[in-house]
């Protein structure tokens, strides 16, 4: 462990993420419809060990439980997501009054538990009824998604403290529309890029919505997985175009929309062949970019790209899934070679300079945007000690590094005003199922029974000291 001692700001909040299908289970239970994950990991072979998000922690059941670890962890604030499917079965039409009021007790409960309430309105789990009708690749998806969180602005209003849009569209339109190995599972390169205009134009739509209902000074923001990409070769030009191509599809995408209202004419360019983009109409771009109170960002790790030679096997080390068709729609010539380790249990290499980097570099961009740190965390190989209890030194090493990566940020003068660690509690891992475990706080997927791994003991100090340990 490097040894620094750092002191955080005052008021900056300290916080743990989760997401509804990853935690809440109840699947069919309180009047929710199906979502695009439970149709996708119903289906052989898309998911580790068939494993599903029909049980996963049971949150649905026990979160008076877990709103009590987070009081005890002496954290700050919550960011949670609210499953679409639950309030709203199909996606348009009636809303379903017991899964709202499963979201609006949880909200009195942290309050009560002194816990700011951050929520999200798309972790992924889209109703499954409007991916019958295109799902993001359909323009009308964004409009029904703004019905629905202006309807959640109605039902849990003021006592939201940050109203996060979207939780990584990176993910939802390229995993899930280009490599497939996201729900729905597609793999349609122009279909992808019509989902990551449609998931701006519903940050927008929505956005708009929720301040229309209470008020223009409401906090908004969206949570984006920026992409730290290095060329190979700094000095050469094909290797920074490379990485350029990279950078447009993983970022420009979003942020330029979103902050400074266009496309990147470079993104237009390099996927010509791939789509004309004639879904972009007359006005979206006004719509989509709306004041950001707050820019969440998500990091994990860094990769390295090159142009690829054309010769032999292009290698496909970018983090995302072995052997599926690659996210990077268009970028057929571009080529990520695996990082030096060490690495997490996603297989993830670990690199909190680039963390420092990113943030310096997105905060410099947007001085007026504070940023936020809405998901950071890893995934080990626990074990359970004789004692009962999982010593993961690993993750408290992943933490403390990160979270020095995170105080040189704020040397630099960074405007980052929190941190969220992903995530509160072992969870249903996507397509790994529940084989990779991120929590501070360790479930038996037997029991359910929740118990304090040593990071959480460890972050709780954190939290409640607001000082990193030397
Ligand atoms: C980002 C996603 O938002 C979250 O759902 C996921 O579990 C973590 N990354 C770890 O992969």
């Amino acid at each position: 462990m490097t040894s620094s001692n750092r002191t955080f700001p005052d008021g900056f909040l300290w916080g743990s993420a989760t997401a509804s299908y990853q935690i809440e289970g109840a699947a069919t239970e309180g009047g929710r419809g199906p979502s695009i994950w439970d149709t996708f990991s119903h289906t052989p072979g898309k998911v580790l060990g068939g494993d599903t998000g029909d049980v996963a922690d049971d949150h649905y059941h026990r979160w008076p439980e877990d709103v009590q670890h987070i009081k005890n962890l002496g954290l700050h604030a919550y960011r949670f997501s609210i499953s679409w499917p639950r309030v709203q079965p199909g996606g348009s039409g009636e809303f379903n009054a017991e899964g709202i009021a499963f979201y609006s007790n949880l909200v009195d409960a942290l309050i009560e538990a002194g816990v700011q309430p951050v929520v999200t309105l798309y972790h992924w789990d889209l109703p499954q009824e409007l991916e019958d009708e295109g799902g993001w690749a359909n323009r009308e998806t964004a409009f029904r998604f703004a019905a629905y969180a202006e309807r959640m602005a109605r039902e849990l209003g003021d006592r939201i403290s940050v109203w996060t849009t979207l939780n990584e569209p990176w993910c939802a339109a390229y995993l899930g529309y280009a490599s497939g190995v996201h729900a729905p599972g597609l793999t349609d390169g122009a279909k992808a890029l019509a989902a990551v205009h449609h998931l701006n134009l519903a940050h927008g739509l929505a956005g708009r919505a929720v301040r229309k209902v209470l008020g223009p000074d409401t906090k908004i923001s969206v949570t984006l997985n920026l992409h730290v990409t290095h060329p190979v070769d700094p000095s050469s030009a094909d290797d920074r175009a490379a990485v350029r191509k990279i950078d447009n599809l993983g970022n420009e995408a979003f942020l330029q929309p979103m902050l400074d209202g266009r496309y990147p004419a470079e993104l237009l360019e390099q996927t010509a062949h791939i789509t004309d983009w004639a879904f972009v109409q007359d006005g979206d771009l006004e719509l989509i970019n709306i004041p950001l109170s707050i820019l969440g960002v998500n990091y994990y790790s860094s990769s390295r790209a090159q142009k690829f030679s054309g010769i032999g096997e292009k290698r496909e080390a970018d983090n995302h899934g072995d052997g599926a068709a690659s996210p990077w729609v268009g970028a057929d010539d571009v080529e990520f070679l695996p990082q030096p380790g060490p690495y997490t249990s996603m297989g993830w290499n670990i690199d909190p300079a680039s963390f420092t980097s990113l943030l310096v570099d997105v905060g410099t961009r947007y001085p007026g945007t504070p940023l936020m740190v809405t998901e950071n965390g890893a995934a080990f190989h626990d074990t359970v000690s004789a004692d009962g209890r999982v010593h993961d030194a690993d993750r408290v090493d992943y933490l403390y590094r990160h979270l020095d990566a995170v105080g040189a940020a704020l040397d630099a003068g960074i405007d980052l005003r929190g941190y969220f660690v992903w995530s509160l509690l072992d969870n249903f891992e996507w397509s790994f199922g529940y084989d990779r475990r991120f929590g501070i706080i360790r479930v038996d997927f037997q029991t359910l029974e929740r118990s304090w791994k040593d990071s959480a003991y460890w972050y709780r100090t954190l939290a409640t000291t607001n000082g990193l340990p030397g």
